[in-house]
C-alpha cells in the first residue's frame, strides 16, 4: 500500500509536516508513506494550463496517480484552508492538457491538521472536505484527528504527546480498514 502525504505548510518546522512524519512512524510496514514537497509548485494559472502543465504539476499529479491513496496534514489560515494546499487541490482537479483523468477523482484521502490554537484546524478541515468531495476525492474515515495547542505535542519536529499519537494512529488504522482492497 503506497501512500502520499501533502502538507499545506511550507515551514521549515512546520507542526503539520511533522504529523506526516508521526504517520510514517505509526504505519504498518507494508504501508509506506511517501511526502511530496509543493514548495516548487506555481500559482494556478489557467493561461499557463492551456500551454500545458508545468513540470511540478506533472510531478504532483504522477504522485498522486501512483498513490493508493492520500494523506493531507492542514494548517488553518484565517480560518480556512492555506492557499498552498488550496493551489495544490486545483492543480490536481484539472485533467490538463495530455491527461484523461482528473488525478482527484475516486481518490481516498484522510485529513489531519495542527495549530497552536485551541481548535486545531477544525475550520480548515471542515472545509477541505467540502472542497476535495467537489474534486472528485472520497474523504475517510469520520472522524477528525485536531492537534490543538500543537506547540506542546509537537517537539522539535516530533509527535511526543502519547494521546495524541494514539488518536493519529487509530484515525489512520480506520482510514487503511476503509480502503479497497487492492
Ligand atoms: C496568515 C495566518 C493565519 C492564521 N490563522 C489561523 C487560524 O485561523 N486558526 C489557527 O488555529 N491558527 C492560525 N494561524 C496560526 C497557524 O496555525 C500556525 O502558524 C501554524 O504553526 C501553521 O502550521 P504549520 O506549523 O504547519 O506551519 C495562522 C497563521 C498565519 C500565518
Amino acid at each position: 500500500m503506497k501512500l502520499l502525504g501533502i502538507s499545506g505548510s511550507l515551514r521549515r518546522a512546520s507542526f503539520n509536516t511533522a504529523l506526516l512524519h508521526a504517520a510514517q512512524e505509526l504505519l504498518p510496514a507494508d504501508v509506506t508513506l511517501t511526502i511530496h514537497d509543493l514548495h516548487d509548485l506555481p500559482l494556478f494559472d489557467q493561461d499557463v494550463e492551456d500551454q500545458g502543465d508545468p513540470a511540478p504539476v506533472t510531478a504532483l499529479k504522477q504522485a498522486i496517480d501512483a498513490a493508493d491513496a492520500l494523506l493531507l496534514a492542514t494548517p488553518e489560515y484565517n480560518g480556512g484552508i492555506p492557499g498552498v494546499l488550496k493551489n495544490a487541490i486545483d492543480w490536481a482537479s484539472r485533467k490538463g492538457s495530455a491527461r484523461s483523468a482528473v488525478a482527484l477523482a475516486g481518490k481516498r484521502v484522510c485529513i489531519v491538521g495542527a495549530s497552536p490554537g485551541a481548535t486545531g484546524t477544525v475550520r480548515a478541515q471542515d472545509q477541505l472536505r467540502l472542497v476535495l468531495r467537489r474534486a472528485g476525492a472520497i474523504v475517510e474515515p469520520p472522524g477528525e484527528v485536531l492537534v490543538f495547542q500543537a506547540h506542546t505535542k509537537i517537539i522539535d519536529g516530533r509527535l511526543t504527546d502519547e494521546r495524541t499519537r494514539e488518536l493519529l494512529d487509530r484515525h489512520l488504522q480506520a482510514f487503511l480498514a476503509l480502503l479497497p482492497p487492492l
